[in-house]
């Protein structure tokens, strides 16, 4: 019997992986896709309800009969991509931290001197609320703008309380208020504030004893991070204020292995975390690790690039060792100012060694995975949620092939269409 479809998409090319939400996809499989030709994809009260060619869609679906009905003739349909990971909220910026290191300082230096974080932490505590939500939200714009329709955003430019909380409150509001759908970690512990200086510990018992229970008891935060990295917080730190997260009902993703190899990837075995972040310096028993307890590996290339490293994290042997990959942004103000997915799976591409096919699940179902939403979005499926991107492209491989223009024709958020040529739509 005919039906009718709230929104009717029939595109040159229909692009999705397919059958991989209880398991992220890895090793060979990760760059399984499936390409319809002339395919279509019906939505209905915000869910697919049919996906497939044409003439199958239309016989369920019929388009006299449809609500709306958008023609993409030589274009290509994707599920939305997904940012698992982004620090979204933060006051100021940090342009002349870029200049310092074309010239030559290092990252970390510029942090230990107190600038870097705690430059963005300094502007972030005197940033009033209502600004830092304004601001926010226009970075969400733009991420929607090119494709993405759900991120995960983190605190951690406050590591203090009334900072953490102000900032997981903007995160809270603007998952109900925007278009986009939002996944909050809490990060007390990105850096050790000043008011902590030669006391990590204290400061870990801090954020384990008197901030942690407090975003619970509000349920602020899904999930727990850290900064685990050399002159940051150890792997013991690291390990005392995640156990106590998972106590609390958090689910761990963190910052690892990132500029030295510590043993993060063990330790987010050891953890059951859902995902370890960065992995430039990830060892092997690290991959096995994480291969062996299904974490998923979150590969952030935009930022050794921003950082002017020569060097990427080992995808082609943590993909090798059958840990599942997913890419994302890792927006923030210093060591990744980029709004952009389609330009993370360029680089995923040209610098990892990424198929095209790998970076597009990367950014679709095993960034779902990453998050632990693979059953709701991440494919174009029947029974997940309506949101797609319609991209100026003949197909997938143009996408990371042709960077630096917003190929973003029409995003779709729940059946509805949200942007169009990168602008917003009005009102949710
Ligand atoms: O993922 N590594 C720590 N945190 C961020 C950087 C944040 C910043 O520089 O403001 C990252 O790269
Ligand atoms: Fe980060």
């Amino acid at each position: 019997m005919a039906e009718r479809a709230d929104l009717l998409i029939f595109a040159g090319k229909v692009v999705t992986s397919n059958g991989a939400s209880e398991k992220p996809l890895s090793g060979e499989k990760l760059s399984q896709i499936e390409v319809i030709s002339e395919g279509a994809v019906a939505v209905k009260d915000g869910k697919i309800v049919a996906v497939g060619p044409e003439k199958e869609v239309g016989e369920k679906f019929p388009q006299e009969q449809a609500r709306r009905v958008i023609e993409a003739p030589g274009k290509t349909l994707t599920p939305g991509l997904i940012d698992p990971h982004t620090h979204t909220v933060f006051g100021g910026s940090r342009e002349e931290e870029f200049a310092l290191r074309i010239s030559g300082v290092p990252y970390l230096e510029i942090l230990k001197k107190g600038g870097g974080i705690l430059d963005t932490v300094r502007a972030t505590r005197e940033t009033p609320y209502e600004a830092l939500l304004e601001k926010s939200r226009k970075h969400l714009d733009r991420m929607l703008g090119q494709g993405t329709t759900t991120a995960e955003v983190k605190s951690g430019y406050g590591l203090d309380l009334d900072t953490e909380m102000k900032m997981l409150q903007v995160i809270k509001q603007l998952d109900r208020e925007h278009f986009m759908d939002l996944e909050a970690t809490f990060l007390g512990a990105h850096a050790l504030p000043p008011e902590y200086r030669e006391r990590p510990d204290d400061f870990i018992d801090f954020m384990a004893e008197e901030v942690l229970p407090r975003v619970a008891e509000g349920k602020l935060a899904k999930n727990c991070d850290i900064f685990c990295e050399e002159g940051i917080f150890d792997i013991e730190q690291s390990r005392r204020l995640l156990r106590k997260a998972l106590e609390l009902g958090f689910e761990i993703r963190f910052h690892a292995d990132e500029m030295v190899s510590l043993g993060g990837a063990e330790l987010a075995a050891e953890l059951g975390a859902r995902s370890a972040d960065h992995l430039l310096k990830i060892s092997k028993e690290g991959m096995q690790a994480m291969s062996e307890k299904g974490v998923v590996a979150t590969l952030l290339p935009a930022t050794p690039f921003t950082l002017m490293k020569n060097e990427y994290a080992p995808a082609r042997e943590i993909i090798d060792s059958g840990v599942a990959v997913a890419l994302a942004s890792d927006f923030n103000p210093g060591s990744c100012p980029t709004h952009s997915l389609p330009l993370v799976m360029t680089l995923a591409c040209l610098q990892m060694k990424l198929t095209p096919e790998e970076a597009l699940n990367g950014v679709t179902i095993n960034a779902a995975h990453s998050l632990g939403r693979a059953q709701e979005i991440g494919s174009i499926e029947v029974g997940k949620q309506g949101d797609l991107v319609i991209w100026d492209a003949p197909n997938h491989r143009f996408l990371p092939y042709h960077y630096g223009s917003n190929l973003a024709e029409t995003v779709i958020k729940r059946g509805r269409v949200v942007a169009e040529s990168g602008r917003l739509k009005e009102g949710k």
